[in-house]
């Protein structure tokens, strides 16, 4: 076993935070020989059901669960952490966009980027999934100077999930031979799920699925999969976007697999004409602890303009903020 790492789950009482306290603590995020101590950060308001996920936490025994503390002190939480999933936040009901969240969770992430800036590790690595995700990680990794922006991405994960679950499902193959699949831009409804540099075993994508099914079906599925839940579940994904976080942070320690690439929003380091200023998902592929964004694709007119809207719309958003950044 090794020395244990302490990772941080914001809203761990919430719907998300109940799903990945559990996958995080039995090993499934950071590796089975990988004890951690996990702080779970709640609002007073969860104080008694954040301590149940605690008892729960006690009750099922992980070997590689080291410690667990409940907290409503941001402080606390953050102290030397390694890892920081804020979660935390707002969810949209039906008929919202996630923008409609910003102004009342964006004082969530001012607030949290300066508890992480004094109290966390200088290497911490940070995951913001609480809507509208991109945004929402510009404004904590610009109220925490001390450390590298880099290490400040939101979740596109479960978009890149479910963009090769629809292409597995139409091409009728294992989803080990769907690969480089894309998601550009914004975890929102102007996200670009690209297939253009995708593979179905080995052929690409384009050529198996067609451009009339990528076009009038893929994308738009894709994009409105998220309101597509709200709307049979009642409430917005929690299981399928816990999954998600831990398949980000999982591969981005672990390195993603020889041949393929994810997609996570990261700086925008003007890689593809995408200007610096935003959190935007690229594909990138990690190795050493490490994510770096592909290189070198070439890209159509189409994706061009696509990739540009959803550019746009970040930008908008984070005009919204600018009191906060
Ligand atoms: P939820 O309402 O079930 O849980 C949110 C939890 O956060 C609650 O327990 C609440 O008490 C807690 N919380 C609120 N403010 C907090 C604060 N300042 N500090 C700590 N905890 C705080 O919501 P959920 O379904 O778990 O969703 C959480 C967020 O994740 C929402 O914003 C949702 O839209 C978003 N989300 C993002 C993705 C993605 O792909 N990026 C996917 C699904 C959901
Ligand atoms: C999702 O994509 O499922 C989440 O962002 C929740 C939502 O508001 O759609």
């Amino acid at each position: 076993m090794k020395k244990p790492v302490t990772v941080t789950i914001t809203g761990a009482a919430g719907n998300i935070g109940y799903a990945l306290a559990f996958r995080i603590a039995s090993g499934q995020m950071l590796g089975y020989d990988q004890p951690v101590n996990l702080n779970l950060l709640e609002i007073p308001a969860a104080a008694n059901a954040v301590q149940g996920v605690v008892m729960e936490l006690a009750d099922c025994a992980f070997s590689t669960l080291n410690a667990v503390t409940a907290t409503h002190d941001a402080q606390l939480a953050f102290k030397d952490c390694e890892f920081a999933m804020l979660v935390g936040a707002r969810p949209r009901g039906p008929g919202m966009e996630r923008k409609d969240l910003l102004l009342e969770n964006a004082k969530i992430f001012s607030a949290q980027g300066k508890a992480l800036d004094v109290h966390a590790s200088r290497e911490v690595r940070v995951l913001v999934v609480g809507n509208p995700a991109n945004t929402n990680a510009l404004i904590a990794q610009r109220n925490a100077p001390s450390i590298s922006p880099a290490q400040f991405t939101a979740m596109t994960r479960l978009d890149h999930n479910r963009g090769r679950a629809q292409l597995r499902e139409k091409a009728q193959v294992g989803l080990a031979e769907v690969k480089r699949m894309i998601i550009w831009g914004n975890h929102s409804s102007t996200q670009y799920p690209d297939l253009h540099h995708a593979t179905v075993a080995g052929k690409p994508a384009l050529t198996v699925v067609g451009e009339p099914w990528f076009r009038d079906s893929f994308i738009p599925t894709v994009q409105q999969r998220g309101a597509a839940v709200i709307k049979a579940r009642g409430s917005s994904s929690a299981a399928s976007a816990a999954s998600a976080a831990i398949d980000h942070m999982h591969d981005w320690v672990l390195g993603t697999p020889p041949g393929d690439w994810v997609s996570m929003a990261v700086p925008a380091d003007g890689s593809y004409d995408i200007p610096e200023g935003v959190i935007y998902s690229y594909p990138v592929t990690c190795a050493g602890g490490r994510y770096r964004i592909v290189p070198g694709l070439s890209i159509s007119e189409f994706s061009r303009e696509r990739m540009s809207a959803t550019h746009r719309e970040l930008t908008e958003e984070r005009d919204g903020v600018k009191d906060l950044i």
